[in-house]
């Protein structure tokens, strides 16, 4: 009898392992772990944003990242990056979001992918297009039907691409998150969730990994998290890593515990000092989380930049730099840091750290000076920046009415009577977003700004145009002033972002080799809202070797700009 049941049994063990597919990616209850084909795994993953790098830089810093130890990569993907106007949809170049999928599956790399709607992220508006708010009374993140369809139909696009993708399928993708942090929004609604949860079921299958992230307290898990959704936590280094998992466990008594945003540095703000993480308070809390088996994403581990208008604010109004550089282990320009190789080390007391070459840190080269020419004043060129020509209203529309999403709109009109002793232009309501340049008959005035500045006194006579020139300094991306109505300089036509050296901290802005050429002429551009210098004497730019996004300017408001722009070049 013993004989005979031995085989047996080998034989239904056999049939066990035949059953489980050759690619295959869950949850595992009893092992408090995920399984990957069949066995208990456990990731460790950096965050990396591809709308933040130029596509000619991805598999470099992809290469990077998998030398550092790293099983998976987490990325947010950015709505409105995707839909610049309602249907109409851009996967192309710097937005090839399968192309960047290949290539960190090519590099042995699998993906965490936070598809949205919502992403935060620093982003302009959090991700969501500001076209949402042609409905004015819109209650974002909620199940108001005019939100949940135009997130259905962008969902409807974006995962049917992101199928063919998913681990399961050939794909690098484990696990797709369907909110972000929605426990620290005032919402609160559930049925959006569930909303959500069917929508990513209905185009990925029931086998997915669908997951949401919260702070870590019981608080924010509270509406944040739905069952049939993993809940996972994010915390910051140098906390106590047992009571922020106790959190997740308020709502996944068993299953893997994961930290989904482990930062390694913190993000900026216009005129604040820049935020740097110490390198040995992430690399123990890391240490920490590791050693007791926990899943982990490094939130980030390169920031990149915010190029053109899409950098975030938060409330009160702070808007963000265009380096979003975030003190990451890779540099804003992908260099290898010193806590790079302290993180490596860490991680490599856990997993196998693959054998080669780290790529090097690009060069960079000191061009020098340029001197620039004046084009003309904002109103001097107006036929060149607006050549659709003018928008004529008895009331002043805003950004969004205008359907003009991003960069500045001039209001103009006439002064309706003689204003021979200072007269006060007020912004009431705060209604001016974010800032304006206000000036008579091209004589500068003042300026009018969020929660700065909401009154000036202006002089002219009647009938003199009183020009408003109106900036979007980002749109909020967290919290519940998401319905948020509302300085650039470009080389060969590429927008590398505002630059405000006068507020600081950053300095100097990140210029990408690839947008430069050897072949003819590079043409810079550069917009200049504030006592721009180039009339009375010459005005230049410098390309430099190195970054400046840490100055100790005296971080106030009427500080007087400086007239040399430092502007570092990565040069191959
Ligand atoms: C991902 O890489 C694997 C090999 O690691 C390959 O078999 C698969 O075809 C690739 N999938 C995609 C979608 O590129
Ligand atoms: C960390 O939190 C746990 C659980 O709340 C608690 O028991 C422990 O004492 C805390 N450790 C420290 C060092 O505060
Ligand atoms: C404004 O002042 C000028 C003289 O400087 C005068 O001729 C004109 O009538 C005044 N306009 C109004 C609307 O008061
Ligand atoms: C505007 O002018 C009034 C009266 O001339 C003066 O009292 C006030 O301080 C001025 N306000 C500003 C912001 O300059
Ligand atoms: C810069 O502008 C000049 C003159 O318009 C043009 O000939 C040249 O091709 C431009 N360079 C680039 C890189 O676009
Ligand atoms: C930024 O400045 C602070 C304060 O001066 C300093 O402690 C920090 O090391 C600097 N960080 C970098 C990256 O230069």
């Amino acid at each position: 009898m013993l004989r005979l049941l031995l085989p047996l049994a080998g034989l239904a063990a056999l049939l066990r392992a035949a059953n489980i597919p050759q690619r295959s990616f869950g949850i595992d209850y009893d092992c408090n772990c995920f399984v990957k084909d069949g066995r208990p795994f456990r990731y460790i993953s950096g965050s990396i944003h591809y709308s933040r790098i130029p596509r000619y830089y991805w598999k470099d810093r992809l290469l990077k990242m998998k030398m550092a130890g790293l099983d998976a990569i987490q990325t947010y993907v950015p709505w409105n990056y995707h839909e610049p106007q309602p249907g109409i949809y851009d996967f192309s170049g710097d937005r090839d979001l399968e192309y960047f999928l290949q290539l960190a599956n090519e590099t042995g790399l699998l993906v965490i992918l936070r598809a949205g709607p919502y992403i935060c992220a620093e982003w302009d508006m959090g991700g969501l297009p500001a076209w949402l708010l042609e409905k004015e009374s819109i209650v974002l993140r909620s199940s108001d039907s005019d939100y949940l369809a135009a997130v259905g139909k962008w969902i409807g696009v974006l995962l049917p691409k992101m199928k063919p993708h998913l681990y399961q399928n050939g794909g690098p993708i484990i696990m797709v998150q369907v909110e972000n942090e929605y426990g620290s929004y005032f919402a609160c609604d559930y049925d959006y969730l569930r909303s959500l949860q069917k929508l990513f079921r209905q185009h990925l299958g029931n086998e997915v990994v669908l997951f949401t992230t919260d702070g870590a307290s019981k608080l924010y898990l509270r509406c944040g998290a739905l069952q049939g959704l993993y809940a996972t936590v994010d915390f910051a280094p140098g906390g106590n890593v047992t009571a922020a998992f106790l959190a997740q466990r308020s709502s996944e008594p068993t299953g893997p515990l994961v930290n989904s945003e482990f930062y390694t540095g913190w993000l900026d703000h216009w005129g604040h000092r820049h935020s740097v993480v110490p390198t040995q308070t992430v690399a123990k809390t890391l240490n920490e989380i590791l050693a007791r088996g926990a899943n982990v994403n490094l939130y980030m581990f390169i920031g990149g930049t915010n190029f053109a208008y899409w950098n975030g604010a938060n409330m009160p109004y702070m808007p963000q730099p265009t380096s979003y550089d975030y003190d990451a282990p890779l540099s804003e320009a992908g260099d290898l840091t010193e806590k790079y190789f302290a993180l490596r080390e860490v991680i490599g007391m856990y997993n196998r750290l693959p054998e080669g070459l780290i790529p090097p840190t690009t060069p960079k080269f000191a061009y020098g000076k340029i001197f620039l020419q004046k084009v003309g004043t904002v109103v001097e060129v107006l036929d060149k920046l607006s050549p659709a020509g003018p928008v004529k209203s008895t009331y002043p529309l805003t950004f969004v009415q205008l359907k003009q999403y991003f960069g500045f709109v001039l209001y103009r009109t006439m002064l309706p009577k003689n204003c021979t002793e200072p007269t006060q232009l007020s912004s009431p309501l705060n209604g001016v977003h974010d800032r304006a340049y206000v000036s008579v008959d091209g004589v500068p005035q003042g300026v009018l700004e969020r929660g700065e500045s909401l009154m000036i006194n202006i002089t002219g006579k009647a009938g003199a145009n009183l020009d408003i020139l109106v900036e979007n300094m980002g749109r909020v991306n967290f919290g519940r002033y998401n319905n948020d109505f509302k300085g650039q300089i470009w080389i060969n036509g590429f927008n590398l972002g505002r630059y405000w050296p006068a507020r600081g901290p950053q300095l100097t802005l990140f210029v990408p080799s690839n947008i430069l050429v050897s072949s003819v002429p590079n043409n810079i551009t550069v917009l200049e809202l504030e006592s721009s210098p180039c009339s009375t004497q010459m005005c230049e730019i410098e390309f430099v070797d190195r970054p400046d996004i840490n100055a100790t300017t005296q971080y106030a408001s009427n500080a007087p700009p400086l007239f040399v722009r430092d502007t570092w070049l990565n040069h191959l």
